[in-house]
């Protein structure tokens, strides 16, 4: 796993979007994973700025997976995974909807919903980036703690501290949907290249656990630790419980650009 600490989320934001435009040149129908949360914003803001800027990458041929969605919303919520990925990247870098794939959250056809997911990831040719960011209880996607390593797309219920952490997308904790549909970790780690972002203090801790704690169901976020290609990006805050950051960072001082993350 490459641990790289940057100044702020703005230079994360730069150096994450250079990783996907450098995967849309080099596969037109790249299949890329997208995370939700306020974590990614600046990845997307700064892929929405270059498109403005004519600096883009042909999305054309893309596909798009979310990690995740609410079950019982209502159809359309501004709230839902769906709408939030539309309106934060999609729509702004002019994507075609059909090219935007999800959990389906409809309530009569929830039982093989996860299936469904499954198969049309598999059926795309599977995620070639996964972005991800982390709960501050160091759950990935919605996979809270406990969850299977092996885990494939389900329904998930969210514990009381994640639900207290989204309050501010649904006005209060008990506005926030109890259940979800989550890819597993299982299919996370499936994808291609792995790039974990985190920012701030209160990611310190499940940031510690999940890069330099034992691999646990314990903590959703540690099975990066069995994947062949993961990046984890952090601002100094989110560094600050971790024990190698002096190597982390002579390891990336050191590092050809030509390699990129
Ligand atoms: C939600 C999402 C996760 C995200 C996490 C952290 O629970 N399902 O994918 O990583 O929140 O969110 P934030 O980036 O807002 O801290």
């Amino acid at each position: 796993m490459e641990v790289v600490i940057l100044a702020d989320e703005a230079a994360i934001g730069v150096l994450v979007a250079d990783a996907v435009a450098a995967l849309v040149r080099r596969r037109p129908a790249a299949v890329l994973g997208v995370a939700t949360g306020s974590t990614p914003l600046p990845v997307y803001r700064e892929l929405v700025r270059r498109a403005r800027d004519g600096l883009a990458p042909d999305w054309s041929g893309v596909t798009f997976f979310t990690l995740d969605e609410y079950v019982g919303l209502p159809a359309g919520s501004a709230a839902s995974y769906r709408s939030t990925i539309a309106r934060e990247l999609t729509d702004p870098l002019g994507i075609d909807p059909a090219q935007v794939h999800g959990p389906d959250p409809d309530p009569d056809r929830l039982p093989d919903a996860g299936e469904r997911y499954e198969r049309e990831i598999h059926e795309a040719g599977g995620v070639d980036l996964q972005l991800l960011g982390i709960g501050a209880d160091g759950h990935l996607a919605f996979n809270e703690p406990g969850s299977s390593l092996v885990s494939r797309t389900r329904i998930k219920t969210l514990t009381a501290r994640t639900r207290a952490d989204n309050a501010r997308f649904f006005g209060s904790a008990d506005g926030v949907p109890r259940h979800v549909l989550t890819q597993g970790l299982g299919t996370i780690g499936e994808a291609g290249h792995l790039v974990l972002v985190a920012v701030g203090e209160g990611k310190s801790a499940a940031v510690a656990a999940a890069v330099e704690g034992p691999v646990s169901a314990g903590c959703p976020a540690s099975v990066m630790q069995l994947h062949g290609h993961a990046t984890v990006l952090l601002d100094p805050a989110a560094a600050a419980g971790l024990e190698r950051v002096a190597y982390y960072r002579e390891v990336w001082e050191g590092k050809p650009d030509w390699q990129g993350i």
